[in-house]
């Protein structure tokens, strides 16, 4: 039997390199295994957490979906779907709502960053946010659910209000487990935290090139003068090429570093060069993608009809557990 594959990305800005290395790569190479059975969607309702520009919301949407299919996704592999087009996810959040206890909610990071940073407005949107991310999970009885590390603990709400679902009116999801990539935990940004939106400090894969060659040669480093010897592992530009580049190619800006008289300028041009020859094939589907009027909106709504086939499926069961469907 196929293992189900379910994940979703919001469409809060536009996607930079820890996006792609940290979850959409992930997301495409699973579709190329027989073995899953894939959907992934965007995470359009979350974003209004943040997001109250209608005219961005919908083009910041478009975006993340042109993103996925030039990098590769295929629609017919893959059930690639709009969380708003599919209306039995926040149905089942409210049912979810009347289960959940608050402590659990309370005690989750994002909610508990917004309330102390002050980041985030703190509306009730953004505290039931992962009854919400749970129910986008649950709908589909997923297996795997692929996410970054930072998503770690939603992962964990979702499997919490699993098991309140059950023992409240019998067993009825499986737990779902998180995916996490391995070789990359964190993607750092070009100031060295962690590669964020929030932060602008991110490098966005699909920018016009002056803007990508700006946020690369925006690199934070430190300043040991040309001529010296250069420690790799404390630099922001090699710890991303790591990322990126082959075994030799790492090696030899490693040896470049290590050696002195070799600038960081220099490995920011290669860096550069790299993320582009990465990036070229993608960047010129996109375009073609782009000029192809409606392409994008017929992929989504084909993918919502095949998504609702599901989610209704699981929403019939719960409405009969619950009583509202007797
Ligand atoms: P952002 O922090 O830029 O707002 P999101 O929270 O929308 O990014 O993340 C979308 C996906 O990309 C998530 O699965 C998340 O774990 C992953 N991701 C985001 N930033 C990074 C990073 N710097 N390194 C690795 N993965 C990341
Ligand atoms: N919260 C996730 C993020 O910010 C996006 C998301 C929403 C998601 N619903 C999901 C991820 C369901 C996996 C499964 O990245």
């Amino acid at each position: 039997m196929k293992k189900r594959v379910l994940s979703g990305i919001q469409p809060s800005g536009a996607i930079h390199l820890g996006n792609y290395l940290g979850a959409i790569k992930q997301h495409i190479e699973m579709q190329q295994n027989n073995n899953y059975d894939c959907f992934f969607f965007i995470a359009d309702l979350h974003a209004l957490t943040t997001v109250r520009d209608p005219k961005k919301l919908a083009d910041m949407t478009r975006d993340v979906a042109l993103t996925y299919l030039s990098l590769g996704l295929d629609p017919e592999k893959v059930v690639f779907f709009k969380q708003s087009d599919v209306p039995e996810h926040t149905e089942l959040a409210w049912i979810f709502s009347c289960i959940t206890p608050m402590g659990l909610l309370e005690r989750a990071h994002a909610w508990k960053d917004a309330v102390e940073k002050g980041k985030k407005e703190k509306t009730a949107g953004l505290f039931i946010y992962p009854i919400l991310m749970a129910a986008d999970i649950l709908l589909y009885k997923p297996s795997l659910v692929p996410v970054g590390k930072d998503q770690k603990q939603h992962i964990e709400i979702a499997r919490d209000i699993a098991t309140h679902f059950n023992t409240t009116f019998g067993e009825e999801f499986p737990q779902p487990q998180e995916l996490t990539p391995e070789d990359v935990a964190v993607v750092p940004g070009t100031d060295g935290q962690k590669m964020s939106k929030s932060y602008g400090n991110t490098i966005d894969i699909f920018a016009p090139e002056n803007i990508l060659k700006k946020q690369i040669m925006g690199i934070v480093t430190d300043s040991t003068p040309v001529e010296a010897p250069k420690d790799p592992s404390k630099c922001n530009v090699f710890q991303l090429y790591k990322l990126i580049a082959t075994k030799e190619e790492i090696e030899d800006l490693e040896s470049k570093y290590k050696k002195g008289g070799f600038g960081y300028g220099e490995a920011k041009k290669m860096l550069l060069a790299k993320v582009l020859e990465i990036f070229a094939p993608y960047r010129k589907k996109r375009i073609e993608l782009e000029a192809e009027v409606g392409y994008v909106e017929r992929v989504l709504r084909e993918g919502a009809n095949r998504a609702k086939i599901e989610a209704q499926k699981t929403l019939d069961e719960v409405r009969k557990m619950i009583g509202t469907r007797p």
